[in-house]
Parts: C-alpha cells; sequence; structure tokens
C-alpha cells in the first residue's frame, strides 16, 4: 500500500486541510496505538517541519515520552509540571508563544522557542498529550488548536 504524504503549501487553513484526510486514511483500519501516533507525528513534521512534534502518554501519573519526530527530549513529565504538565492538569489545550516567559517550561531544547500542547482525552481523562515545538517565537495560534483537537479526535485509545 502506498503511503505517500500529499504535501501542499499556502496558509495554515490549506495545509491543515489537505492533511487531515490524509491522517484519517493512515489511521482508519489500523487498531494499533503506537503505531498511529507515530504515523501523526511523521505527517504533522512532513506537511510543517516542525522542529519538534511528539507524544508523552499518561502512565503511573506521570507523562511518559511516546512517538515523536525530532531531536532526543526528555522522557518523563510530572503532573503540573512544565507546559506538558500544566495541559495534563488543566485538560486543556495550551499555546506558549514565548517558552521563556512559561514559569516552569521544561527546556528538553534551548532552540525551542514556542509551544502548543493539546491533551487528548477518553471519556473526560486525558491519556495523553500532542507537544509541538518551535524554533521561532509566536508559531501557534487558535487555527493549530482547532485542527490538532480535530486530528487528536480521530485516535482511539
Ligand atoms: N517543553 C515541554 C517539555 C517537552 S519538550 O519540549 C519535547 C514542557 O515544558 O512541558
Amino acid at each position: 500500500m502506498a503511503e505517500d504524504l500529499q504535501i501542499v503549501t499556502g496558509d495554515k487553513n490549506e495545509q491543515y486541510q489537505n492533511l487531515i484526510p490524509q491522517i484519517k486514511g493512515l489511521l482508519t483500519g489500523e487498531p494499533d496505538l503506537i503505531a498511529n501516533l507515530a504515523n501523526v507525528t511523521a505527517a504533522l513534521k512532513e506537511q510543517f517541519n516542525w522542529f519538534w512534534v511528539g507524544f508523552y502518554i499518561v502512565k503511573n501519573e506521570e507523562l511518559v515520552l511516546g512517538p515523536f519526530q525530532g531531536p532526543v527530549a526528555c522522557t518523563r513529565i510530572k503532573k503540573g509540571r512544565g507546559v506538558c504538565g500544566s495541559s495534563w492538569e488543566k485538560a486543556k489545550t495550551l499555546i506558549v508563544p514565548d517558552v521563556e516567559k512559561f514559569p516552569g517550561h521544561i527546556a528538553c531544547s534551548s532552540l525551542s522557542k514556542s509551544e502548543i500542547v493539546v491533551p487528548i482525552l477518553k471519556d473526560g481523562i486525558v491519556w495523553g498529550v500532542l507537544d509541538v515545538d518551535s524554533e521561532m517565537l509566536d508559531q501557534f495560534d487558535d487555527k493549530d488548536q482547532y485542527y490538532l483537537e480535530q486530528i487528536l479526535a480521530l485516535i482511539e485509545l
């Protein structure tokens, strides 16, 4: 089966709108969570070429690093710590235009300048987060939140 991703240029809306049906196609019929998380990170990295994109999964009351694309990263994050742990605690998407201004930000890489973290829920309980980092300031907005939340809703635990 061909799995080539079709990449588009254009504005954010066009990029997400082109990508989302392809992600749906990748996930359809595949029940394995790790395989699906891995392909979502790869698809997002290919389309947007973000510095780091990956999942942390809740295990024994900690976030543990899951499938990702980018440089090596911190493996465990406690609830309420950093952007990821705060997103988990609040069960809310957090957009951080400048990571240096986020109290308690965990710097896995000094190159990361802005970040969005989107929680993934099942039955109202957060079971993981998607974390996206950019080397540029102020790269994420409510459009990213809207589309990334749509993408995460496609993933079944
Ligand atoms: N910056 C995150 C840590 C994860 S890395 O960026 C991959 C945080 O503050 O939670």
